[in-house]
């Protein structure tokens, strides 16, 4: 018997290395079912396959997740449009015509089934790669594989494309929301119509896209290069346009995927901090929205302005152009003469336009692209198509979602008229004649030579002062010394870190004009270092004592939250008596400056108060779920919010928040109470903050927005008259429109959307914590048509006994020291 099975098993290596069709503990057979409750563990335990029921929802699906990840990781759904209502009936099993199908109890049709043709004699498989296959155990090929048709999720060895013969696509369509794995608005797909991947809503509107590949990587995520760990590759054939992505090493967990909120991530599985570390995430900034600065025009995020146009353009409408409005895009300045002197112009390092309307020659050299593009005066530009300088790109008609970056990208060649030809020769060659080139040759080899010298004594220098700071800021903030580190502290020591004497100039020695306001624990002033970038420096009153502990909170904090919704910290200098942070220079300075100040109050229009809410929702969003930490930021109001060039909002002044350990929904303090309006009432009487205190400053925060009126804090103040109050009595009595800011607004927004907003602010300020949404159901609800629970009465009306001379003693000294625990 024994002997039997193992010729048999040499006899099938034999005939197919790769056969995996044969049964065991990892299988599914016609006679082996897995019910509800059972799980399938592949052969190597990597993958999981079973029935579950995602978020809050009690719907079971059947789905395949990460075996060792504890934290449920769901890669595939099989049933994501079926579910089965409760967890006592669902089955998987082989049926009777050989398909792998989900039954509801004892019902004869399935809620899901491969159908395909299939045999009896199949078996159902799940493979240690994460696929689940279905095979004949006679023939030893895939009848079908769930690797065909991701859901959400691309793992290891998984493809996105399109088989050009078949027809097939290999796309991912995002999950409704976290509870819910149905087909959401968001789709990633790789359809053959261009060598780039497209993420876009709906069917029709494009979101972001990937760039073409470049023989290396997309185009548009330099960043992103095979390396000793992952392994990508694209195949573009007459058979079909894909991409694969593998993992080397099979012990990282990784995955991309593409969220509910049609964001796509990367993500790898860190065991040490045991969190899902997302490393990329697309669209990022705002150059990478598809189309930010219209057709011909280019997008650069270093610029002020981020929009410019292409060389021999000018903006549509100069209007909105300087409005930062640069959708509209450009036309030529001057129209062409084919033939007649026009020629191109090179860009470099960008992200080549769309080439959804570009021809693909992977047989042409750039000397003969050049040659195929000039001799058809349809044709706007041409490029390589691969980084080593192989294939043709060539553009007919628009080009459209160039970005400028400062590494990578490619060169781009764009047709202009003979004037603009001439203008940039006279630009870039100036008048030089052969002798004075040789004397500017000596003088440039001389002055780099001094230079060489100079750096490697500043350098020097440079690097012993540094160590010595890094070693201040260790002992001041975790009095460790060098030799004991952990992680927590080495992250923050990859800040940065400023001498003193460089922001002593940036900031013309903390001069009076150049300051910005007082923040949380000193001030905050403008400065300009030597290579032209803006920042804010924050310097800790010194002396005082006070102030010591928001710093440190913030200094370990915000070193290691990114997200373009958070500001961003640039370093920090501690000298002598000197403690500072510098920052990213936010020149719209904060909401509070434009929101209630009846004049700039006007430049704020709807899509602008919209798109600055969206932002501040999506920035509390990664600190309470999505970042590697779990964070409360406590201080969340009007004047924390900055505006950038853009005027995309950016949370800032971390000085309380707290970090919430993985189970641990709510903490105390016991040194509250401030008169803001932003405090939510468990945290203004007991001190009680969570996630969904944050939620309430949120909701405060959006109605004012959207009213530019300010909230009185009515725990302290005279309660008669508050901005949730109102906001409230309009709602109930039916009228939420009234309470939006018409002297600003004017009355052209689009009514309905505006009321979801405000019904979703009242559902953020309800009286109860649990009533309240969290932020990523409030997040989910502002960008979808969903349906929204009517709200209960909010919370502006004292219903609890409480005691005022009790809490009112406790100073805003005191609440300044609180502190991160359980360090
Ligand atoms: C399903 O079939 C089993 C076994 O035949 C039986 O015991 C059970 O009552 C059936 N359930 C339903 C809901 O019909
Ligand atoms: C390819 O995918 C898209 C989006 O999921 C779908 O609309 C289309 O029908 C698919 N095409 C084929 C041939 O399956
Ligand atoms: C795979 O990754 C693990 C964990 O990071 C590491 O310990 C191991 O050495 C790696 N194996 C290979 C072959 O690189
Ligand atoms: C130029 O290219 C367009 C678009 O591919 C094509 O339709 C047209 O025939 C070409 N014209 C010439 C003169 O080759
Ligand atoms: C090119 O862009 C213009 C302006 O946005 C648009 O009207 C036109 O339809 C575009 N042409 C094509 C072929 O997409």
């Amino acid at each position: 018997m024994d002997c039997c099975l193992i010729a048999m098993l040499i006899l099938y290596s034999f005939f197919n290395i790769n056969n995996v069709c044969f049964a065991t503990d990892d299988t599914i057979t016609p006679n082996k079912l897995l019910r509800d409750g059972d799980t399938l563990v592949s052969n190597g335990g990597t993958y999981a396959l079973g029935f579950f029921s995602p978020g809050n929802s009690q719907k079971r699906y059947v789905g395949i997740w990460f075996n060792k990840v504890p934290e449920q990781t769901v890669v595939w759904v099989a049933n994501r449009n079926n579910p089965i209502d409760d967890s006592s009936s669902g089955v998987l099993k082989v049926d009777r015509r050989g398909n792998l199908a989900i039954f509801n109890g004892n019902s004869s049709n399935p809620v899901w089934s491969t159908s395909v043709i299939s045999s009896p004699s199949v078996i159902c498989k799940l493979l240690d790669t994460g696929n689940l296959v279905l095979c004949d155990q006679n023939k030893g090929d895939f009848l079908w594989q769930s690797f065909d048709y991701p859901t959400h999720t691309i793992i290891s060895g998984m493809k996105t494309g399109f088989n050009r013969k078949t027809g097939f696509n290999w796309s991912l369509t995002s999950w409704k929301s976290p509870d819910d794995p149905s087909n959401g608005d968001f789709v990633l797909r790789l359809d053959g119509r261009a060598p780039e991947s497209f993420l876009s809503k709906g069917s029709s509107v494009i979101i972001w896209r990937t760039g073409p590949w470049n023989g290396q990587t997309w185009n548009g995520i330099p960043l992103m290069t095979s390396n000793f760990i992952f392994h990508y590759s694209f195949i573009n054939s007459l058979d079909e346009i894909s991409f694969t992505y593998t993992s080397k090493n099979n012990s990282i967990f990784d995955r991309l995927y593409l969220d509910h909120l049609g964001l796509f991530h990367r993500a790898t599985w860190f065991e040490d901090t045991r969190r899902w570390n997302i490393f990329f995430s697309a669209p990022g900034d705002a150059c990478e929205h598809y189309g930010k600065c219209g057709v011909f025009g280019s997008c650069n995020s270093n610029n002020a302005m981020i929009c410019s146009c292409l060389p021999g353009f000018e903006p549509k409408s100069p209007i909105a152009w300087d409005l930062k409005d640069g959708s509209q895009g450009c036309v030529r300045k001057r129209s062409l003469f084919c033939g007649n002197g026009d020629g191109f112009l090179k860009l470099e390092k960008v992200k080549l336009p769309d080439t959804s309307n570009a021809r693909v020659d992977m047989s042409l050299g750039i000397k003969e692209c050049e040659i195929q593009c000039r001799n058809n005066c349809s044709c706007t530009g041409y490029s390589s198509a691969y980084v080593d300088g192989s294939g043709c790109f060539a553009w007919f008609g628009n080009l459209t979602d160039v970005k400028e970056f400062t590494e990578g990208g490619q060169d781009l060649f764009v047709r202009v008229d003979a004037v603009e030809l001439e203008e940039s020769k006279r630009h870039s060659k100036g008048s030089f004649t052969k002798k004075k080139l040789v004397l500017l040759c000596v003088l440039v080899v001389v002055g780099l030579l001094t230079l060489i010298s100079a750096f490697y004594y500043l350098f020097n220098r440079a690097k012993g002062r540094g160590l010595a700071c890094k070693e201040r800021l260790r002992k001041l903030l975790f009095d460790l010394p060098s030799s004991e580190t952990n992680d927590e502290t080495n992250a923050t020591f990859e800040l940065p870190v400023f001498d003193l004497n460089s922001i002593v100039v940036a900031t013309d020695n903390f001069s009076i004009v150049n300051k910005l306001g007082t923040g949380g624990f000193g001030s905050v002033y403008k400065g300009k270092l030597s290579y032209g970038r803006e920042i804010a420096v924050k310097r800790l009153s010194k002396n005082s004592g006070q102030g010591v502990t928001e710093f440190k909170n913030e200094v370990i904090l915000i070193a290691k939250l990114q997200h373009r919704n958070l500001v961003q910290i640039l370093g920090c200098c501690i000298e002598e008596e000197e403690k500072m942070l510098v920052y990213e220079y936010m020149p719209n300075k904060s909401l509070d400056f434009l929101l209630f100040d009846q004049t700039r109050s006007t430049s704020l229009d709807w899509a602008m108060r919209r798109d600055i809410i969206l932002g501040i929702a999506r920035g509390v969003l990664y600190l309470h779920q999505d970042s590697r930490l779990r964070i409360v930021h406590r201080d969340l109001k009007a004047s924390n919010v900055l505006l950038d060039a853009e005027m995309n909002p950016k949370i800032s002044d971390f000085g309380m928040a707290r970090i919430f350990g993985g189970n641990q929904t709510q903490a105390n303090t016991n040194r509250v109470i401030s008169c803001s309006g932003y405090m939510s009432p468990e945290y203004a009487m007991d001190g009680l903050f969570s996630i969904k205190s944050d939620v309430f400053s949120f909701g405060v925060l959006l109605l004012e927005i959207i009213s530019g009126k300010k909230n009185t804090g009515f725990y302290c103040e005279d309660p008669s008259m508050n901005l949730i109050k109102h906001a409230w009595e309009l709602w109930s009595g039916g009228r939420p429109l009234e309470l939006v800011d018409h002297c600003a607004m004017g009355t052209s927004f689009p009514q309905q959307e505006v009321v979801k907003f405000i019904q979703v602010g009242i559902l953020c300020v309800q009286e109860q914590a649990n009533d309240r949404p969290t932020m990523s159901s409030a997040t989910f609800m502002l960008c979808n048509e969903t349906t929204i629970p009517n709200p209960k009465q909010p919370a502006f009306i004292l219903t609890r006994n409480f005691n005022f001379s009790n809490s009112s003693s406790a100073s805003v000294n005191e609440m300044s020291t609180t502190i991160i625990e359980g360090r």
